[in-house]
């Protein structure tokens, strides 16, 4: 068979932010007068040991004040895309976290132009079609995310859904009610991070509350068998990134990790990067990982990819196209 880095795949679940590579960081760094605490893009890649989701966010948040023009996310996307295709990838669905840069006074319209951009242009110069997804930040208010919302309206063509992430416990879906709502009326996709680090009931909660179509993550629903059973049931993807879940310590080795048992469960997952420049690699590379640390088979693989088709939001004929 082809290497399982090369088998045509969708990504649904990976930060657009954290693909910012040590190098591309210093690069607009330097173009943008940024000052870094750090003496060289090696000290940096140095810098990425985890302890959990909060030591790595701390980090993904402050070295986003690189990124500064709608040229500086373009560069970014662009970047992530030619990695992407060059391991298989033929979708991908990424996500933005629009206040993350709003708050540093970078306007919206700056970092949907620049991405957006950058995504019309990649069927052509990559071969991978593409998504955006906006996700509210979860340990911001609900008021926060509604405001975001609204301040999207003029971009909802280029946005195809909405997710939730950063910091979850503690911040249950159930949060976000109304802004789900809102984002579900105006015709938007609807996804959220759970049961990454927070209980099973966050899974429950995103589905039966925020009417979410996939969980991202999704790991710790196998601590709940009759959750387990319902997503089996009903065909609920789950988009799990387990590089991540190592590097986050929610696993302690890779050889530890549920994915097969999840598989073996009949769950729809899906294998993906979540923030490669910041986790050691991109979905092919996940992919390599996984067979190696689960030793998955060619079917294994092969289902994982044809999964990853089966819960992208893409209509069938492109699905069909795509493989
Ligand atoms: N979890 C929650 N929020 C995030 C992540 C993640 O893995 N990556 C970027 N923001
Ligand atoms: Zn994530």
């Amino acid at each position: 068979m082809n290497l399982p880095e090369d088998l045509p795949k969708a990504e649904l679940h990976l930060h657009i932010e954290g693909t910012l590579e040590p190098e591309l960081a210093f690069a607009l760094a330097a173009r943008n007068g940024v000052d870094l605490p750090y003496a060289s893009a090696e000290e940096l890649r140095r810098a990425y040991r985890f302890d959990d989701l909060q030591s790595f966010l701390d980090l993904y948040y402050a070295l986003m004040a690189v990124l500064r023009t709608a040229d500086d996310f373009a560069e970014l996307a662009d970047a992530y895309l030619a990695r992407a295709a060059a391991q298989g990838v033929r979708h991908a669905e990424i996500f933005f976290d629009p206040q993350a840069h709003t708050d540093r006074g970078v306007p919206l319209g700056t970092v949907v132009e620049g991405l957006a951009g950058a995504l019309e242009r990649s069927e052509e110069r990559h071969g991978v079609t593409t998504q955006l997804i906006m996700c509210f930040l979860r340990d911001r208010s609900a008021e926060s995310a509604r405001e975001t919302l609204d301040a999207a309206r003029p971009y909802l063509d280029r946005i195809a859904g909405v997710g939730l992430d950063s910091a979850e416990v503690g911040h249950p879906p159930a949060k976000f009610r109304e802004v789900y709502e809102a984002a579900g009326a105006l015709g938007l996709r609807r996804v959220a991070h759970a049961g990454e680090e927070g209980p099973p009931s966050y899974v429950r909660e995103a589905l039966d509350v925020l009417g979410v179509e996939r969980i991202d993550h999704g790991l710790r629903a196998m601590e709940d068998p009759e959750l387990v059973r319902r997503l089996v049931r009903d065909r609920v993807p789950l988009t799990l990134c387990p590089l991540s879940n190592v590097r986050l310590r929610a696993v302690d080795l890779l050889e530890d990790h549920p994915l097969k048992a999840m598989m073996d469960a009949g769950l729809l997952v899906t294998v993906n990067s979540d923030d490669p420049a910041y986790f050691g690699g991109y979905v092919g590379d996940t992919f390599h990982a996984v067979r190696e640390a689960l030793a998955l088979t060619e079917d294994d693989l092969r289902r994982l990819a044809r999964n990853s088709f089966e819960a992208a939001f893409l209509d069938h004929d492109e699905d069909l196209r795509a493989r």
